[in-house]
């Protein structure tokens, strides 16, 4: 199968995980799960969603409990575009092609949006159909709460608002945890779930962390140059015109890109170990890196 293929349909197999894992409600607060679905439920990449259903597959994992926790991933990952995108944030009007969330409902909904699309991703990860063991789920919960929260992504977010330019080390740092984070959660989850070695951990969290950062600066650079109707969010130097410091506005263009090369080549490098079993890994690298969208 085609890599394109093989992310389109866990793309697939996510959408209609989360259309059944989320509430639907009537009465007044039906708006609140109703804008929670169209946060959730757009046409996200669901990326971490794939990486994490792909090396559960390297593990010989079960698909159920991968495809539960990764719906969780995807929740948490869904609040914090709604909530990046807040006029109190990087104000955007559009994701994923559409109104953003405060643009098609209000801010309030907005907020209580990610609010409550952060605590379905903590009940789906506790049910016990995630996994039947408890020790895992609170390792699995534990680990979720680390990489969304003051030290992992929201920490992150919280120095991109800053702004503060200081050096790329610095740089590197934020994107490691605003971006970095989450994407690195997706390999926890089949590294937790089938209690891998300490060596198989070390790559693959050195494979996501190196992916992550990659990942952050093709973000950035397709701010820079990438198409909106393509991307579905707004582009054309919005960073740079909101004085955001990142790989593009403190080095340019063609150093950023040239950074995204080399990381690419290192990201790989970490799946040296695995041989043939990581080929859908190592293939996914230069696909995810080299996204117009
Ligand atoms: C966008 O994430 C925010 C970043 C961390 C760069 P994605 O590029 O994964 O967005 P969706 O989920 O596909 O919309
Ligand atoms: C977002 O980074 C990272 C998050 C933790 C949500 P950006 O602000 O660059 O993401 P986009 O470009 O709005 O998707
Ligand atoms: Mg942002
Ligand atoms: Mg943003
Ligand atoms: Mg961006």
């Amino acid at each position: 199968m085609t890599l394109d293929r093989r992310i389109a349909e866990a793309a697939d197999l996510v959408t209609v995980a989360l259309d059944a894992l989320l509430p639907r409600a009537d009465g007044p607060e039906g708006r609140l799960t109703e804008a929670m679905r169209y946060a959730a439920l757009g046409p996200g990449k669901r990326l971490r969603p794939f990486f994490a259903l792909e090396t559960g597959k390297m593990f010989d994992l079960p698909e159920r409990p991968v495809l539960r926790a990764a719906c969780a991933l995807e929740c948490i990952h869904a609040y914090s575009l709604v909530h990046d995108d807040l006029p109190c944030m990087d104000d955007d009007d559009m994701r994923r092609g559409r109104p953003t969330v405060h643009i098609e409902y209000d801010q309030a909904t907005a907020v209580l949006v990610g609010d409550a699309l952060q605590s379905a991703a903590f009940e789906i990860m506790a049910h016990p159909d995630t996994h039947a063991d408890g020790n895992v789920r609170a390792e699995l919960v534990r680990k979720l709460a680390h990489a969304s929260g003051a030290q992992g992504m929201c920490g992150g977010q919280m120095i991109d608002i800053l702004g503060v330019r200081e050096d790329l080390g610095g740089v590197a740092r934020m994107q490691r945890l605003k971006t970095g984070a989450l994407i690195a959660y997706a390999f926890e989850i089949p590294l937790v779930m089938a209690h891998a070695q300490e060596g198989e951990r070390h790559a693959l969290m050195g494979f996501a962390q190196d992916l992550g950062l990659a990942y952050q600066i093709v973000d950035d650079v397709l701010d820079a140059e990438g198409d909106p109707n393509l991307l579905g969010k707004a582009a054309g130097g919005k960073d740079a015109a909101k004085g955001k410091a990142n790989y593009v506005t403190l080095l340019g263009l063609d150093a950023a890109k040239e950074r995204v090369e080399l990381l690419a080549e290192q990201t790989r490098a970490h799946l040296d170990g695995f041989g043939e079993r990581a080929s859908v890994l190592r293939e996914s690298v230069d696909f995810v890196l080299g996204r117009r969208n």
